[in-house]
């Protein structure tokens, strides 16, 4: 019989993770269908529960369910309660446990794909919402040199900050918070754009002399070229999209359902092509 999976979000509609998981099952011979779901603002749950009963095997959560999810679940592994968030959902006989592959995603896109590996690394995290928290604790175990995080709102940076050191921050490096404004005159190797200002096409106010040959932008979202996208290329830098990340992410989720990992290049490049 058919395992079913899906995506869920609000809205959905331009989602690529059906089209992703069905190369991913088309390539390792899975019997699994995936296709997407729209839940109403205010029926994450019981889209869920409906899901549950009519036999689905676990979803993929995105904006604006991954807190959601979060609270949902009745079981979460380590790297899902340590982001606080979770973007995949594993319906077991009695329990749903709930994971976050965000993380994974990012690192192996970036290290394995774009072959620019973290250790030693000075990195730039922009944002501090849900999609920064998702891959903070991921980067910093790949042991940068320094991590800064930086937001248009300083507080919830200071804030994510004081969290992992309540954490026990020493584990994690060196992990600090930036306003825009003190970022001149810094170097770093790594710029990662983890927020959601290129959905409105809003530039951030960094400094351009953060971007040169040697930095690579990476920004998170994907299917267009964003303000930040833009705005790093003219200044030299080598410039990546999320793409490779949700094909990771993907994956990784794959992985964690079906206990195969699928190759990822050839479904990166076509999904690439159909975009
Ligand atoms: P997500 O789950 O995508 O991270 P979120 O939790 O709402 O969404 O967080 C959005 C992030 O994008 C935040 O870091 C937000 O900055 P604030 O903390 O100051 O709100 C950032 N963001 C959104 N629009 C922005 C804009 N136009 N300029 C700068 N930062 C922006």
């Amino acid at each position: 019989m058919t395992d079913k999976y899906a995506v869920i979000g609000n809205p959905i509609a331009h989602s690529k993770s059906p089209l992703i998981h069905q190369a991913f099952a088309k390539q390792t011979g899975q019997d699994i269908s995936y296709d997407a779901i729209l839940a109403p603002l205010d029926g994450f749950e019981a889209t869920i529960h409906e899901l549950i009963k009519q036999g689905y095997k676990g979803v993929n959560v995105t904006v604006p369910f991954k807190f959601k999810a979060f609270h949902l679940a009745k079981e979460l592994k380590e790297r899902a309660l340590e982001a606080g968030a979770v973007n995949t959902l594993i319906f077991n006989d009695e329990s749903i446990l709930g994971d976050n592959t965000d993380g994974a995603g990012i690192v192996r896109d970036i290290e394995l794909n774009l072959g620019i590996p973290f250790a030693g690394k000075r990195i730039l995290l922009i944002g501090a919402g849900g999609a920064a928290e998702g891959v903070l604790r991921p980067l910093l175990a790949c042991s940068p040199d320094i991590l800064v995080i930086t937001n248009r709102t300083l507080d919830n940076a200071i804030s994510m900050v004081k969290k992992i050191e309540e954490q026990g921050g020493y584990r994690f490096g060196s992990v600090n918070a930036c306003a825009f404004d003190n970022l001149r005159g810094q170097a770093f190797d790594i710029v990662i754009n983890a927020t959601s200002a290129g959905l409105t096409d809003a530039s951030l106010p960094l400094p351009e002399t953060i971007f040169s040959p040697q930095v690579l932008a990476y920004d998170m979202m994907y299917g267009r070229e964003t303000p930040f996208m833009a705005f790093a290329r003219s200044h030299g830098a080598n410039v990546a999209d999320g793409l490779g990340m949700l094909v990771e992410q993907a994956a990784e989720a794959f992985y964690v359902w079906r206990g195969v990992r699928p190759e990822t290049q050839s479904v990166m490049q076509q999904i690439r092509t159909l975009s």
